[in-house]
């Protein structure tokens, strides 16, 4: 009698195990869920990016980086290595000085580079469809908020890290025919994510201004490793 109930509760205890792992594997906890329990996230160990002073730049934050930044550090690539510290991204100039904007009048928007910190696409970015904030990011709405930013990294993984289905974002990017840009081929690496940002902006302030001093071939940012 007592091997009977013995065997009954060995066999119902083995059929929830399987229950609960076929679960775990069917359907994995997104990354940004609390109970996230999965592999570290892309660019954080070791950090894609420290400041100038070596602090590591987190996965995300509710503080704006205060010093500049030194991306690449984690850089398979021997000919495009770490940025040169004479090429450290300074956030504070490229938020809040005309001279660093595309077109000389207009402060850079938060959400032109950290895009997904918006409920919906602004108009002529309709081709953005991933939306991660009840609220469009300002310097205001961080300070109110405190709702943390995440780093381009949580999504955009540099090439050499395997690939998932949702990241690195599989997809190409069709722009709108008036702005005359090709299309964007996907995945959408590192690489691909942040050169775009930078360099694109980067080559129309120099047409604006011959005078303007952009990083924009390669060894204006990375350092060649011998
Ligand atoms: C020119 C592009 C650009 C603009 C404009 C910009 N940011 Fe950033 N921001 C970045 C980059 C690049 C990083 C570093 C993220 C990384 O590691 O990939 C960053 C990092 C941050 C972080 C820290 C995130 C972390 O993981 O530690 C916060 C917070 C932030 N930005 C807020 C803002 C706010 C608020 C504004 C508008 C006032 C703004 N940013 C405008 C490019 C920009
Ligand atoms: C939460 C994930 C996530 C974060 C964080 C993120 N991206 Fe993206 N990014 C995407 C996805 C997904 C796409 C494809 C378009 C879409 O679905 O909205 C994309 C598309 C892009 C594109 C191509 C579209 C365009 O606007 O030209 C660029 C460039 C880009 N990201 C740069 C960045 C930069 C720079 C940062 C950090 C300041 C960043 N991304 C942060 C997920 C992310
Ligand atoms: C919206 C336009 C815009 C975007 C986006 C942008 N930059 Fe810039 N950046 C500029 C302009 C304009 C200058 C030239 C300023 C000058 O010569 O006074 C500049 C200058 C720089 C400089 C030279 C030092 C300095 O601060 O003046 C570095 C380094 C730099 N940018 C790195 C980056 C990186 C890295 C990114 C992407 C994460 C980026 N920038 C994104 C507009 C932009
Ligand atoms: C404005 C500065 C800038 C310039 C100019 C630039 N890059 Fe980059 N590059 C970046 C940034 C920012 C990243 C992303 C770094 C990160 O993930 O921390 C990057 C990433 C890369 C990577 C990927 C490294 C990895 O993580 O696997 C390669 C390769 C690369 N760049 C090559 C080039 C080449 C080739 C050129 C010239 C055609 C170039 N870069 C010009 C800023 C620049």
């Amino acid at each position: 009698m007592k091997l009977k109930i013995l065997i009954i509760l060995i066999v119902t205890l083995g059929y929830m195990m399987v229950t609960i792992v076929n679960k775990a594997a069917s359907s994995p906890v997104p990354y940004n869920t609390p109970t996230y329990t999965g592999a570290p996230i892309d660019g954080q160990n070791p950090p894609h990016a420290v400041d100038i002073d070596g602090k590591p730049i987190p996965e995300s934050s509710a503080e704006q980086p205060s010093k500049p930044i030194i991306f690449a550090k984690d850089s398979p690539n021997k000919s495009y290595g770490e940025f040169k510290r004479t090429a450290a991204f300074d956030h504070n100039k490229h938020t809040t000085s005309l001279t660093h904007s595309i077109d000389g009048k207009t402060l850079t928007a938060c959400v032109e580079c950290h895009h997904t910190e918006q409920p919906s696409a602004p108009k002529g970015q309709e081709y953005l469809k991933r939306f991660e904030r009840k609220e469009v990011l300002t310097a205001q709405q961080l300070e109110t908020s405190k709702e943390p930013v995440k780093s381009c990294r949580v999504c955009h993984w540099q090439d050499s890290t395997p690939k998932t289905a949702e990241f690195p974002p599989p997809m190409d990017i069709t722009y709108p025919k008036e702005t005359g840009k090709a299309v964007l081929k996907g995945p959408l690496t590192n690489m691909i994510a942040y050169h775009t940002n930078c360099l694109e902006c980067h080559r129309v302030a120099k047409k604006r201004d011959p005078k303007l001093k952009p990083p924009t071939v390669c060894g204006d940012c990375h350092v060649k490793k011998t």
